[in-house]
């Protein structure tokens, strides 16, 4: 995946945009979107597909009926994208749909994640789904202006989203009573950072890290009672969505600087109560 700025900057200022302009998208980024869509490997080798859809001069009735009005305003385009359904399709879909979000932005162009407020079918038929896919998430795209409107910032602060946790609070040592110390892993600390700065739905922050003898154990933090909302409303679990996000985010930025490694499962792997083990991250040497 080629970026024209360093990730490292890319991410610090991204943040979600919920009101565009009616400027049109030009047909050079479409088509970046669309070769970046076209190369991305997601780590655990889910089948995934991406497509930019344009909704210009929709009807009021039809533009309803996608339930994203009232959070999103404005918006003519959408980043579509459906996952074939495995065991880690949902970490594979944060994954790649993190790095299409984080091309967007490199492009100059606005995002939202959106995992619970549109109507799953309606963009779904738009996609043209396949079989046995499932569409996670969607995000909004396009042109916004930059000085964000008073309704953009007011969501912001109900979400509190640009609040993240400390270091200390996700980031340890052997165990969850030791937290990792940035003199203990300097070379990570700008990877660990930039996961640090992930987005999450509802802003929540699943990921706990944990190094353990050179490596970094990737677990989900279990909200149970959130969980259990979304299994209710039939929304697939976003979190682990955010887990793949967490990932793009620490890999990318590793690569950055010079550390070369890849992801993969563990057989031999610590249970935490409340945590759900996901993958860990190891430095090839
Ligand atoms: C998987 C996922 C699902 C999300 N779903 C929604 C959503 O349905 N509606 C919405 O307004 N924002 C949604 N968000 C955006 C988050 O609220 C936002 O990323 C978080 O508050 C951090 O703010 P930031 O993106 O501005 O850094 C979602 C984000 C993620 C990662």
């Amino acid at each position: 995946m080629e970026f024209t700025r360093p990730v490292s900057q890319l991410i610090p200022t991204r943040i979600s945009v919920r009101t565009y302009d009616s400027r049109k998208i030009s047909r050079e980024d479409l088509s970046a979107l669309d070769s970046c869509g076209s190369e991305i490997c997601a780590p655990f080798g889910s089948d995934l597909a991406f497509r930019v859809v344009h909704l210009p001069d929709l009807e009021e009735g039809y533009l309803a009926s996608l339930g994203t009005y009232g959070v999103i305003r404005g918006a003519s385009y959408y980043l579509l994208a459906s996952v074939k359904e495995s065991l880690n399709a949902l970490v594979d879909f944060g994954y790649a749909f993190e790095l299409m979000v984080l091309k967007a932005h490199d492009l100059g162009l606005g995002t939202c994640w959106l995992g619970g407020t549109f109507t799953r079918s309606a963009f779904a038929e738009l996609l043209g789904v396949r079989p046995n896919h499932i569409v996670p998430c969607i995000s909004s795209l396009g042109h916004y202006n930059p000085s964000m409107p008073m309704r953009d910032r007011a969501i912001r602060i109900l979400a509190r989203s640009s609040k993240r946790l400390p270091w200390e609070k996700i980031f340890f040592h052997s165990d969850l009573k030791h937290p990792l110390r940035e003199e203990t892993v300097p070379k990570y600390a700008v990877p660990l950072e930039m996961l640090r700065l992930a987005p999450s739905a509802s802003n929540r922050q699943p990921w706990r890290i944990i190094y353990d003898a050179g490596i970094f154990h990737f677990y989900r933090y279990r909200s149970s009672m959130y969980l259990a909302g979304m299994r209710l409303t039939k929304i697939p679990d976003l979190q682990l969505v955010d887990m793949g996000i967490a990932m793009a985010h620490f890999e990318l930025s590793a690569q950055e600087v010079g550390i070369t490694g890849a992801f993969e499962t563990m057989r031999e792997r610590k249970e935490f109560k409340g945590m759900d083990y996901v993958v860990s991250y190891k430095e090839e040497i």
